[in-house]
């Protein structure tokens, strides 16, 4: 398998070696071309997504991407480049699955879903995010004299109805695949936004009508948010457009352990991009603290991911390594040794190393 790997900032360069070198301990035949991109790669070469790392992502069989920084104010010249690589891949469909942390996390970090929730329930749940338009589609410009800023929000049919086409073949998918009935909701604000989120909101309830067998639901974005603090498991897919996607994930991220674990995939028709949905973590970053399990589960996303291409060259071998470090990974996210997000005072290397010791 080859395989581009963007380390990018902060934390990226810490947990990336982490997954690569569990990757490694797996055995599999692997060839890595290892490109830059982000906020130090702009201050250093002018360019946050150099020719080169568009070339080598295109190259690749797939890509695992770090993190990047992005200021907080503009910098003429600089836009987020892991918002332009989905775009330049057209990696439409951003898959942010949940599943509940088992053990529970130490309790100073949070009370179990089952209790907030006020039955035995599980979280097991995924946001299906739009990943090329909406709100990140990069419109924005100063008005009167600086004294007016706008951002355009572009949504279109075609990319509204291929991202809930996707979360309904995930909805059918986990049918499959579980004993429960999923379900798939709808995230909009088309009560307000009634041109931009009512076109998603007609285009999705138009896809729904394809998909007789999956029960579906509209909900607005704000409830939505609260739902997901008080009613995870109340949750299966959730489809909605980019910038809702990216906070609602963040928000379901917590049941799944915190920002330290949760994994994403960005998926085109034919490429695909694997990432952790943190970012580059200025305030931990090179401190030798952050949370590798993130990265590590991006690692055995993608080689399931490879695994299930038409074309995969032995996939029995890439699904049984993916099965490994997930075996292996449950296995210390129970017994430790954690991170200091997790309640641990260990170290990013102590994590890698018992992952892969856990491998054999
Ligand atoms: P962040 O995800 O980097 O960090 C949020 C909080 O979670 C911080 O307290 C951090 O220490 C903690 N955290 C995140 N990942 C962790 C890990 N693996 N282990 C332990 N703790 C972890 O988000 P923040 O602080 O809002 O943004 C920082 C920078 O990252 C910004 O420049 C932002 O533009 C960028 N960013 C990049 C993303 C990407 O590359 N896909 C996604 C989100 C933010
Ligand atoms: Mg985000």
């Amino acid at each position: 398998m080859h395989l581009c790997v963007i380390p990018g900032d902060g934390i990226g360069r810490e947990v990336v070696p982490a997954a690569l070198d569990v990757l490694r301990a797996t055995g599999l035949p692997l060839e890595i071309t290892e490109a830059e991109a982000g906020w130090e790669c702009f201050q250093r070469t002018g360019t946050a997504l150099p020719d080169t790392t568009l070339a080598a992502a295109r190259a690749a069989d797939a890509v695992l991407f770090g993190a990047v920084g992005s200021p907080s104010f503009p910098v003429p010249g600089y836009r987020s480049p892991i918002v332009a690589l989905r775009k330049a891949l057209d990696l439409y469909a951003n898959i942010r699955p949940v599943r509940d942390h088992q053990p529970p996390l130490a309790d100073h970090k949070r009370t179990s879903s089952s209790a907030i929730d006020g039955r035995s329930s599980v979280v097991d749940l995924v946001v299906v995010r739009e990943n090329t338009e909406g709100m990140y589609a990069g419109r924005e410009r100063l008005e009167d004299g600086g004294d007016t800023a706008i951002a355009e929000r572009v949504i279109t049919r075609r990319a509204s109805a291929r991202i809930v086409r996707a979360a309904f073949e995930l909805a059918r998918a986990r049918l499959q695949a579980k004993s429960h009935q999923p379900k798939v909701t709808i995230v909009h604000k088309a009560n307000v936004l009634r041109e931009t989120c009512g076109l998603f909101r007609s285009t999705a309830l138009q896809v729904a009508s394809e998909y007789p067998d999956i029960a579906y639901e509209e909900m607005l974005v704000d409830n939505c948010a609260l739902q997901l603090v008080q009613r995870p498991a109340h949750f299966d897919v959730i489809v909605t457009t980019n910038m809702f996607g990216d906070i609602l994930s963040d928000v379901a991220s917590y049941w799944g352990g915190g920002l330290g674990l949760a994994v994403s995939a960005n998926l085109g028709e034919a490429r695909a991009l694997f990432e952790p949905v943190h970012g580059s973590a200025p305030d931990i970053a090179g401190r030798g603290i952050a949370n590798p399990f993130a990265a590590i589960g991006c690692v055995a996303l993608l080689l399931e991911w490879l695994a299930a291409r038409p074309d995969a060259s032995e996939p029995a071998a890439l699904s049984a390594a993916a099965s490994r470090i997930r075996a292996a990974t449950a296995q210390i996210q129970a017994s430790g040794p954690h991170t200091p997000d997790m309640g641990g005072t260990a170290h990013t290397t102590d994590i890698t190393q018992a992952v892969i010791a856990a491998l054999a």
